[in-house]
């Protein structure tokens, strides 16, 4: 365990270091901050980095004041990817009495990762959505300086997106294509968050930005790229965007976590491609390097020279 510095400053991660963007905050600022984080389950990486973990649900915590105590940055990762209101009202009810608390101490940056904006009927109808827009207007009009940070479509190891379509089409040789695949993504990595992160905080101004990754791909194409990663043919299961709704809320009825309905139909809207995010001292990271190892890692071998 790395002895605590007083010198540096102290960051509070809520929602910890164990997810796909805590642990690309943790290998990002650990060297230079102490590192606070609030979350439920224990994660390895944070007991080795030195963290200080303050085991807790967000929607628990009733007093935010000990916490923040000496916090340069807090910066919000909590979210669920699904769930009904019953599951979003309190933990945003948690991060709304943040945001007051951290206003009150005078924290001096409050950074927090929310999503791309939705059509419509999701923005209003959907918990996962209404609750998180709670949130960021509760920081809009606040006093605090904040970054609001909306990433699109995250890469990373063990992420639930791209690794999971990799998996599915070297399982079955076979991957749903939603209407035409005519919409885009921009996939960014994790870790070129982190970085984005850093630089948004660093800047203490009162912003709010969509995040792209470095290319725009046409969805069909980047799935077309996948297959030929990972020495396949492209096959597709050719759905309607109805039907593609449907079977995402049938999984999602039957228990499934792969796929909930309300990300193939934000994807359909081709809401999902943002521009790049520019200004980062470094590129962004291209997303084929990565498929290259994901599919080596899946396949079991190291990736090749050509690759
Ligand atoms: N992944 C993407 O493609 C993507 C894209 C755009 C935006 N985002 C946003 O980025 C943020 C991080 O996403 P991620 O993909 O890293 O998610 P993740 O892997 O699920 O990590 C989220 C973390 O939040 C913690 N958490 C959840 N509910 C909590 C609660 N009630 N109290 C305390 N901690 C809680 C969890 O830790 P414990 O289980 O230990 O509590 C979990 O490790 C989220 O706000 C998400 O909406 C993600």
């Amino acid at each position: 365990m790395r002895p605590p510095d007083g010198s540096q400053p102290v960051l509070l991660v809520v929602g910890g270091c164990g997810g796909l963007v805590g642990r690309a905050v943790l290998a990002e600022f650990s060297r230079d901050h102490r590192i606070r984080s609030v979350h439920r389950h224990a994660a390895p990486g944070e007991a080795t980095a030195g963290v200080d973990w303050v085991p807790a649900d967000v929607a628990r915590v009733r007093d935010w004041a000990p916490l923040l105590e000496g916090v340069a940055t807090v910066l919000n990762l909590a979210w669920y990817r699904h769930g009904s209101a019953r599951r979003f009202r309190p933990l945003a009810a948690g991060l709304l009495r943040l945001v007051d608390a951290a206003q009150r101490a005078g924290v001096p940056r409050f950074v927090h990762v929310s999503v791309p904006d939705a059509p419509a009927s999701l923005e209003q109808g959907l918990p996962y959505l209404a609750f998180k827009r709670s949130v960021d207007r509760a920081l809009e009009s606040s006093s605090l300086p904040y970054a609001i940070l909306r990433p699109t479509m995250l890469f990373g190891e063990r992420d639930r997106l791209l690794t999971v379509m990799l998996r599915t089409m070297l399982r079955y040789r076979r991957f749903p294509m939603f209407g035409e695949g005519r919409y885009h993504v921009s996939p960014l990595a994790a870790a070129d968050l982190a970085r984005i992160l850093r630089q948004e905080s660093e800047r203490g101004a009162r912003t709010n930005r969509v995040v792209g990754g470095p290319q725009r791909w046409v969805y069909r194409d980047l799935t077309d790229r996948m297959f030929g990663i990972l020495g396949a043919v492209p096959r597709y299961v050719r759905l309607s965007p109805a039907s593609s709704v449907r079977l995402a809320r049938l999984m999602e009825t039957l228990g499934s976590s792969r796929l909930y309905a309300y990300e193939v139909e934000w994807l359909l809207s081709d809401r999902l491609g943002p521009p790049a995010y520019e200004g980062l001292a470094q590129p962004l990271a291209a997303v084929e390097p990565f498929l290259h190892e994901e599919a080596a890692r899946l396949r079991g071998r190291a990736p090749s020279v050509a690759a």
